[in-house]
């Protein structure tokens, strides 16, 4: 299984701010939606909740600490080890899934991930309350980049980077 990790990030690894995204950005979202269809998408309980639903044609798993936790059309795991095991039992070996965020499931995900598909935002939040770990660039390798300038409709400059762990 290929464990891969998307988020957009701002200038200063900003994510979020009171359980929102930062911008709307529609090239970002239909980004995403081209990279994760078809494929699982794992994410913490408050992105979950931020989204608001499942996202369609894609298995949608949850991760939480809490066991009265239950939603229709969502897979719920409550620890690591449950999510290792699940993706390992329901997953061919070449199948990738992506995690999906947010900033608590990026840190425990971003040392296990083989890929990062990063939007890099170029813009700056000061009162952003999210943010996405340091990426490590003598752990991970810029293998495409794609860039995106502002228009009417995205109102920043972004960047498609996808990196490779090193290994
Ligand atoms: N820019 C982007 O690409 C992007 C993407 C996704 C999200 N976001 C933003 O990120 C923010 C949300 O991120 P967040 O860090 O607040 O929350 P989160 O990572 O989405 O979810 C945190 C929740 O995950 C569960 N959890 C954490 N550690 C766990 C563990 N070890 N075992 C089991 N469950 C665990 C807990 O759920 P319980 O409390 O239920 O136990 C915890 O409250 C929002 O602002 C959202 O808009 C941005």
């Amino acid at each position: 299984m290929i464990l891969s990790i998307i988020s957009a990030i701002a200038n200063n690894n900003e994510i979020g701010r009171r359980n929102e995204l930062l911008w709307d950005l529609p090239i970002d979202m239909k980004h995403f939606k081209e990279i994760t269809t078809g494929h699982p998408i794992i994410m913490g309980q408050k992105t979950f909740e931020s989204i608001g639903r499942p996202l369609p044609n894609r298995r949608n798993i949850v991760i939480t600490l809490d066991e009265t936790f239950k939603k229709d059309g969502v897979e719920i795991v409550y620890s690591i080890d449950e999510m290792d095991l699940l993706l390992k039992n329901t997953m061919k070996e070449n199948e990738e899934a992506f995690i999906i965020g947010g900033g608590q499931i990026y840190k425990l995900f971003i040392y296990k991930a083989d890929k990062l598909y990063i939007t890099h935002v170029n813009a700056e939040f000061s009162d952003a309350d999210t943010y996405f770990p340091i990426i490590d660039t003598n752990k991970w390798e810029k293998i495409s980049e794609d860039k995106h300038s502002r228009d009417e409709k995205n109102i920043y400059d972004c960047n498609f980077v996808v990196y490779k762990k090193m290994l």
